[in-house]
């Protein structure tokens, strides 16, 4: 008989057998920043996570540091938004600034910003509004725009999230041409018009004012789909693929860890953190435990960086 239980009988054996393992080298933690001072604000929805002003941000920075987490996802609120999300290449901006505090003050902390426009314009889309759709093409010119103003500022590597077709192309064009051919991109590859960002619209002030996000982020029903995105995404020179939500998706993360040779990302949403969370707070699952073996399911499914709201916390107990 097949006796699989034999390689389980031990914790030694089963440390011996085990396929996957999580790492902190394995995540990138999101970072809320507001343009204003004296600003540490906890999020309802997302017990443990804050929006911070610049002034305020040094102690969750010096964390994650002592945590060894090697990089940070910046997402900026700005004070002032308007129709195009103008805000978005201003060289003053709080990304902007963000990006320079943080290299000058932790020069070894890895910066990534998610290049979008939702935070920043006033009905809240991902680009330029024409007929009551966010206009691709025209999207497209403000996207490479914003992305060289964040490589002046000193950034490591951008994420462009608004789901535009063309995006890896122009922004790796735009990068090339200004003299950032070293600069990586993670491309937001395969992100889907998904409930579970909910907390993160109401963390980043970025909910669309009108309609949803379904003509330009992508239908959770498709799997075929994620794999052609992929591909485009991947010829046109992105660096990372990222699969976005993760939990729910953890078959199209084994996909394109099947299908290309690139590191893939997923990431570990708002919603799925809140869920989490909100359980544990009611005594209702082991939140440390269900913690762990979510974030390693995403590992397990292929990826190999994870992008999530847990990191200090899951960096706590692996470096222990
Ligand atoms: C911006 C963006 C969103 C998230 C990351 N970048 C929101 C959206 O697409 O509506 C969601 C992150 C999360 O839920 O944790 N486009």
């Amino acid at each position: 008989m097949f006796r699989t239980r034999r390689l389980r009988k031990t914790a030694a054996i089963r440390r011996l057998v085990k396929e996957t393992s999580l790492s902190v080298d394995d995540f990138i933690y999101p970072l809320f920043i507001e343009e204003g001072h004296n600003i540490e604000t906890e999020i309802a929805s997302m017990s443990g996570i804050k929006r911070f002003s610049l002034d305020r941000i040094s102690k969750e920075l010096d964390e994650v540091v002592a945590l060894k987490i090697p990089a940070v996802l910046l997402f900026g609120i700005p004070s002032n938004k308007d129709n195009e999300g103008t805000e978005t290449w201003n060289e003053n901006g709080i990304m902007q600034k963000s990006i320079r505090f943080i290299k000058q003050n932790y020069p070894d902390l890895y910066v990534i910003t998610d290049v979008c426009f939702c935070e920043y314009t006033s009905h809240g889309h991902c680009g330029i509004i024409h007929e009551n759709d966010v206009d691709n093409d025209a999207t497209l010119v403000n996207i490479a725009k914003q992305v060289i103003s964040h490589a002046k500022a000193g950034v490591d590597m951008v994420a462009p999230s608004g789901m535009m077709d063309g995006t890896i192309e122009m922004v790796r064009q735009s990068l090339d041409n200004s003299g950032f051919s070293d600069l990586p991109i993670m491309a937001y590859s395969v992100k889907y018009a998904s409930a579970f960002y909910g907390p993160f619209r109401d963390a980043a002030d970025s909910a669309p004012t009108f309609g949803d996000r379904k003509t330009y982020q992508m239908d959770p029903a498709n799997r075929e789909e994620g794999l052609r995105k992929a591909t485009f995404d991947d010829e046109e020179g992105a660096d990372i693929l990222m699969v976005k939500p993760a939990l729910s998706y953890l078959d199209i993360i084994r996909d394109l860890k099947n299908n290309f040779d690139r590191p893939i990302a997923c990431y570990n949403v708002s919603g799925e953190y809140a869920m989490i969370k909100a359980a544990a707070e009611k005594g209702w699952i082991d939140g440390e435990k269900v913690m762990m073996e979510s974030l390693l399911s995403m590992k397990r499914a292929g990826a190999d960086i994870i992008i999530t709201y847990f990191a200090k916390e899951a960096a706590r107990i692996l470096n222990k």
